[in-house]
C-alpha cells in the first residue's frame, strides 16, 4: 500500500484546520505542504506562520515541499514550525550536500526534489543522505495541472537504482495525480503520492478514502 500525502494548496485556506483534520481522519498519511517564494516559481504561497498554525490540527508527518532558492537559509524557522521531512530542490541549492545536511542535523527527513526537465542523474549523487526523493510530474509552482507522463519513466528509473543501491530511500510523486493515472505511479514505483485538486476538489473525506483504497 502506497503512502497518500494530500497537498493542502488546493484547500479552501478560509477553512484549512477543518479540512487537513477531514483528510487525516479519513486518513490521510502525510499532509503535503507546499511553500513558494515568487523566485524559484512563479507564485507565492504560503510559510512559516500558517504551518506553526496548522500544526495544531493533525499528528500526522508534515511533508513540506520547498519552491524556493537557497532554503539552506530557512531550515531551523521550518523545524520550529513543525516540519517532519523537508524536501528541497536539487536546482535550488548551490550546496546541496550541506543543506541535506542542515536537515538532518535539525531533526528533519532530508528530501531531494527535481523538476521535470532535470534528469535523475542530477539527484542520484544525493540518494545515499536522504530519506526520499521527490520526483515533480508537473511544473512546480501550480496546483491543477496535467500529469507530464514522461516523469512516469523517471519513478521507474528511481526505482531500480534505488532497490539497487539504497534500499529504504522512499520515492514521491507530486503534480496531476488522479483516480484515473494513480495506478499506474505506484506500479511504476512510487512510495508516496501527493494529490492537490484531486483530493481537495470537493468532497475531502471521501476523495481521501478513495484514493487510499485505489493505492
Ligand atoms: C505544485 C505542487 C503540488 C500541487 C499538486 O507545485 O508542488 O504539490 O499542489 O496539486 P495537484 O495534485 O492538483 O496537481
Ligand atoms: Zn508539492
Amino acid at each position: 500500500m502506497a503512502i497518500l500525502a494530500p497537498s493542502i494548496l488546493s484547500a479552501d485556506f478560509a477553512k484549512l484546520g477543518e479540512e487537513i483534520r477531514k483528510t487525516d481522519e479519513a486518513g490521510a498519511d502525510y499532509i503535503h505542504i507546499d511553500v513558494m517564494d515568487g523566485l524559484f516559481v512563479p507564485s507565492i504561497s504560503f510559510g512559516m506562520p500558517v504551518i506553526k498554525s496548522v500544526r495544531k490540527t493533525t499528528q500526522k508527518p508534515f511533508d513540506v515541499h520547498l519552491m524556493i532558492n537557497e532554503p539552506i537559509r530557512y531550515i531551523k524557522e521550518f523545524k520550529e514550525s513543525g516540519a517532519d521531512i523537508l524536501n528541497v530542490h536539487v536546482e535550488a541549492c548551490s550546496d546541496v550536500e550541506a543543506t541535506l545536511k542542515a536537515i538532518r542535523a535539525e531533526g528533519m527527513k532530508p528530501a531531494i526534489t527535481l523538476k521535470p526537465a532535470t534528469p535523475v542523474s542530477e539527484v542520484e549523487p544525493y540518494l545515499s543522505m536522504v530519506d526520499m526523493v521527490l520526483v515533480m510530474s508537473v511544473e512546480p509552482g501550480f496546483g491543477g495541472q496535467k500529469l507530464i507522463p514522461e516523469t512516469v519513466e523517471k519513478v521507474r528509473q528511481l526505482r531500480k537504482i534505488i532497490d539497487d543501491q539504497y534500499p529504504g530511500v522512499l520515492i514521491e510523486i507530486d503534480g496531476g495525480i488522479n483516480f484515473v493515472n494513480v495506478s499506474d505511479i505506484v506500479e511504476a514505483g512510487a512510495d508516496v503520492i501527493v494529490a492537490g485538486s484531486a483530493v481537495f476538489g470537493s468532497n475531502t473525506e471521501e476523495m481521501t478514502k478513495k484514493f487510499k483504497s485505489i493505492i
